[in-house]
């Protein structure tokens, strides 16, 4: 067989195992093609959209790695630290014998159905190093990881071990990043990526938004744009320390490595054992809109727990009380739900505690049992009241977390994550519980089976999660330290998996201080995660924006609350509307026409959900450019649109634009209604009850927007 009848077998293979040049990975509109080099060396040789035809593969030139000093930099497909590569390496190894090396050498791969699995192996040392490439054709995603394993009898550590290096070569390179801190989270900030390296990390071990978010867009020689050019969108699957580096080489190519943050983790790797990377997703796509579709689509499709399950409105308490509740009050605010018309009441902080009841945030946290004083007919009374009051029940929770002053730490102080021979450094008056330990993952998956156990009817938690990891010392791992920061995020996932396992049906919502937490392989075990806690509708506007970059409306919890006031009622909830619906609000301080436009807000938020959730989601006026946002959502079917407007604070004299709509049937007829008014108002929008050619209203456009302060309005969209 030749060299290019083996090629093409190749690619047209379900499954072989066999010796080749040419491995190509394919999605329906993406191509990344891996070559072998005569070294044996696994080069990407082509990355971009798909090629029409296959043959055309023998074309493209190969790199030979360190063969002359014009190719040094390979683009090698996993390079390694140490060799001849001296940029930004995937892998690092430190051999029993303290050699610092690897060559990773082509050894054999599989392509079955959609997976591709290439294994590499250094001749000389026992290692195998296996690169695995899943698509999701239709979605356009790309997942990459790799397993890493050796048969060495000393000590073995791995200094680095990222999930993907990707490159371009295109005359410029911009970078978006998501930075965040508690209350701005997702931050969109972009620059020009230049010589040299750029990293975007987190270094917090469980929450991210003190650094950034780990997602990412990078303009492949155009500047980022809604609906042109070509952008790389990617993020990390890890709920813990994720690092992108965006390095320009030398010859102005870009090298993208993404991974779990290596610093201060290098981890001792026993013999047999298979490291696996965190899963690393991506899509090359026309626009950040397309982008967003892609990955919205796919979240729903493949990533997002109970994706096709229906979502709960629902009342917390939260700011409305904070810890300062009891029976009495609670029963109230069943009463507030139902009447407001959400499906359930969520239990915030506060509820537990004896010896150090929770009355702050200084004590109690890891002593799960309820507080006699405050609650003393227990959870199943609260259970029980809330169904009377037809509303369904959920609860916080902070499992993996401890206060000092608590039973727990008096009990087990073995369990905390702590420097055994320095003070102490607490933040929000707590620490980090070493879930690296087997025995503390019992105890936090018993806090949720305890709960469940006690009240089956339990439909929801919040599982929060509100300090970084400080004081960075496993005393379960003893002198393996550099273990901590991925055994941690291990630990954490094999409690979800026993919950998940055993409760499928409850509803959990992921959530730290705000949204520390947001990553896509969490939202395998979480139906939805809390972006913020700022719900100030105006930085919401920004925080939503940013999120939708990559997350399906459905899992991202949106609540009303008293945050800027100065924004009426309506505003916030318009902000609200966008997300999976909540109200966080003490609701007898609320006008009757305000808590007349929740209760209506609240139907037609049931009657558009699907819609509202779609992964179509068009952004048409960025809030980043002016003092305006529009967003729009489609069916699949073309046939249902809601179109989200809100005017900020406008300029005086401001030339107001036509927005455009997109996605629609060109071709049908569509009415074009304001819905959402206060109790007793009409529209004024000059589309309002008008109907439009699809074609007309994306490519002319209507007026949605105004020049008042702090305006919005919700505006469907029927196909006739
Ligand atoms: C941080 C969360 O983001 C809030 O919504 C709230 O649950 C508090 N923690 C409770 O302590």
């Amino acid at each position: 067989m030749t060299k290019r009848t083996l090629s093409f077998f190749i690619l047209h293979s379900s499954f072989f195992i066999l010796l080749a040049q040419t491995i190509s990975i394919t999605t329906d509109h993406t191509q990344l093609v891996l070559q072998v080099n005569s070294q044996k060396r696994l080069c990407q040789t082509y990355l971009g959209e798909r090629l029409s035809e296959q043959t055309d593969l023998k074309q493209l030139s190969m790199p030979q790695a360190g063969l002359s000093s014009s190719c040094i930099r390979g683009l090698e497909a996993y390079p390694v630290m140490g060799t001849e590569d001296y940029y930004e390496p995937t892998f690092e190894i430190r051999h029993a014998d303290g050699n610092p090396t690897s060559v990773l050498k082509y050894q054999q791969h599989t392509q079955q159905g959609d997976l591709t699995s290439i294994s590499l192996r250094d001749e000389v040392y026992p290692i195998e190093v296996t690169l695995y490439y899943k698509t999701f054709p239709q979605e356009d995603v790309i997942q990459q990881w790799a397993e890493i394993k050796h048969e060495e009898k000393g000590k073995v550590f791995l200094g680095r071990y990222a999930s993907s290096m990707l490159y371009f070569e295109a005359p410029s390179y911009y970078l978006t990043e998501f930075a965040s801190d508690w209350a701005k989270e997702m931050q969109m900030l972009s620059q020009e990526l230049q010589f040299g390296k750029k990293v975007v990390d987190s270094r917090l071990g469980t929450r991210a938004n003190l650094m950034a978010q780990p997602f990412f867009e990078v303009g492949i020689g155009s500047p980022i744009s809604e609906n042109e050019g070509t952008v790389l969108m990617g993020t990390l699957g890890w709920t813990g320390n994720f690092r992108f580096t965006f390095e320009v080489d030398n010859q102005h190519v870009l090298r993208v490595v993404s991974g779990i943050n290596h610093d201060a983790s290098s981890y001792l790797l026993p013999k047999g054992e298979t490291f696996r990377t965190a899963d690393f997703f991506f899509t090359l796509a026309k626009g950040t809109g397309e982008g967003s579709r892609r990955f919205q689509r796919w979240m729903m499709n493949h990533q997002l727990h109970k994706a096709k399950d229906d979502r709960m409105t629902l009342l917390n308490n939260w700011e409305n009380t904070y810890f300062d509740f009891n029976e009495e009050k609670l029963v109230a605010l069943f009463g507030e739900a139902k009447d407001l018309g959400v499906d359930l009441f969520l239990l915030d902080d506060g509820w537990f505690g004896n010896k150090y009841p929770r009355k702050d945030d200084h004590a109690g946290l890891g002593d799960w049992q309820v507080t006699k004083d405050k609650l003393p007919q227990g959870i199943p009374y609260l259970v029980r009241k809330a169904k009377e009051n037809g509303v369904a029940f959920g609860i916080w929770i902070e499992p993996e977390m401890v206060n000092p002053k608590s039973e727990l730490a008096e009990k087990h102080p073995d369990w905390l994550i702590q420097l055994p021979s320095r003070e102490t450094y607490y933040f929000r008056n707590q620490m980090v519980l070493d879930l690296c330990n087997p025995k503390v993952q019992d105890f936090v998956f018993g806090i949720v089976d305890g709960l469940m156990q006690e009240n089956p009817e339990i439909r929801f938690m919040k599982w929060d999660c509100n300090s970084p990891i400080t004081n960075i010392y496993s005393p379960y791992l003893k002198e393996n330290q550099g273990n901590i920061y991925v055994d941690y995020v291990r630990g954490l996932y094999k409690v979800l998996d026993r919950v998940q396992a055993k409760y499928p049906d409850l509803y959990m919502m992921m959530c730290s201080g705000g949204g520390g937490r947001s990553d896509v392989t969490g939202l395998r075990y979480f139906t939805e995660f809390w972006c913020s806690d700022n719900t100030d509708p105006i930085e919401r506007l920004f925080i939503q924006w940013g999120y939708s970059q990559f997350m399906p409306a459905k899992a991202m919890c949106a609540h009303v609350t008293e945050w800027n006031r100065r924004a009426s009622i309506k505003f916030r909830v318009d902000v609200a509307f966008q997300g999976k619906l909540g109200f966080d609000i003490g609701l007898k301080g609320l006008s009757d026409d305000d808590r007349q436009y929740c209760r209506e807000a609240i139907k037609e938020y049931k009657r558009l959900k699907d819609i509202v959730w779609s992964p179509n989601l068009y952004r048409l006026v960025s809030p980043y450019e002016g003092q305006h946002c529009v967003v729009q959502r489609v069916d699949d079917a073309k046939s249902k649109s809601v179109v989200f407007a809100y005017d900020i604070h406008p300029r005086y004299g401001e030339r107001l634009l036509n927005t455009r709509l997109q996605g629609l049937d060109a071709a049908a007829n569509y009415r074009v209604k304001e819905i959402c008014l206060m109790p007793g108002k009409q529209s004024w929008l000059p589309c309002n009850d008008k109907v439009y050619t699809g074609d007309y209203l994306m490519k002319v456009g209507i007026k949605v927007t105004s020049t008042n302060d702090l305006v919005s309005h919700i505006i469907e969209v029927t196909k006739e």
